[in-house]
């Protein structure tokens, strides 16, 4: 028998969002389902900040360029993951460098994490930032990890594209680092068909990634652009298959644990 990882469940109330999406005529990559998703994933996490992406790969290249990681500059990944937590650092001409995982959550080890930031003090090469996974739902052992990022001072992104609705000692998975990433592709808890979303804390900080996401576009009566930006911004549309989503998210989670 097969035993499908995840499949995507529509709530049913999916329809009329998309419906008043294409009748108000709000079909652009922003609008009123947009803003509405990211004050759901503001409430649901608590984070202060949010902003809806086209995906949960777009949500963490965008926390590298809103760090202003760049070419040759070093990024710690967790080793075991899914290819999408470590192509951004490429994209941006960063270098991953790989962490091993422990076996009790299958994230990232603080041990190997440990090592891996004494060997880089001593040689001056320290990341630049620590890309962490909650896996499966699991989520790391942030307590740790945590601790290591603070007292080397490294911001830490949480990819928490498979655990939205996984907590740490109470705390949303995504809510703990510098920011964290969701995604809703089709696999996930919940589904956008394809979207994601970068929270934080730090508001300018997800201001600065909110500019980049729409070519980073200045402020000006004309196009002024002062540097490279991405086209990432999550369409009104399927925003609406995502607030509809949301409105069963507490019922999957039930049904998950
Ligand atoms: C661990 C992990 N990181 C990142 C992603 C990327 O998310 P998306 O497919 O929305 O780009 C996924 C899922 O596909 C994932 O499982």
């Amino acid at each position: 028998m097969r035993i499908p990882l995840s499949i995507p469940h529509m709530s049913g109330n999916e329809i009329s969002y998309i419906e008043e999406a294409l009748s108000s005529n709000w079909v652009a990559p922003l609008g009123p389902n947009v803003d509405e998703m990211e004050r759901l994933a503001r409430l649901y996490t608590g984070s202060k900040a949010a902003l809806a992406t086209n995906s949960g790969t777009a949500a963490i290249h965008l926390s590298l360029a809103a760090l202003d990681i760049g070419i040759g500059d070093i990024v710690f990944c967790q080793s075991f993951t899914f290819a999408a937590s470590a192509n951004p650092i490429l994209y941006q001409g960063a270098v991953p460098v790989f962490i091993d995982s422990e076996p009790e959550t299958w994230n990232m080890s603080p041990q190997a994490l440990s090592r891996a930031l004494e060997k880089a003090a001593r040689k001056k090469t320290l990341p630049k930032a620590i890309i962490v996974v909650h896996l499966y739902g699991q989520c790391a052992k942030m307590d740790e990890l945590m601790a290591l990022a603070d007292q080397y001072d490294i911001p830490l992104i949480e990819d928490a594209a498979e655990s939205l609705g996984s907590t740490y000692k109470g705390k949303p998975s995504g809510t703990m680092g510098k920011a964290g990433i969701f995604s809703f592709n089709g696999n996930k808890i919940i589904t956008t068909s394809g979207g994601g979303m970068l929270i934080s804390d730090d508001e300018a900080f997800i201001e600065k990634a909110r500019k980049l996401s729409t070519q980073a576009k200045e402020v000006a009566p004309y196009y002024l652009h002062n540097r490279v930006g991405f086209n990432y911004r999550m369409s009104n549309v399927a925003a609406g298959v995502g607030i509809a989503q949301f409105e069963v998210l507490k019922n999957r989670i039930q049904k998950k644990t």
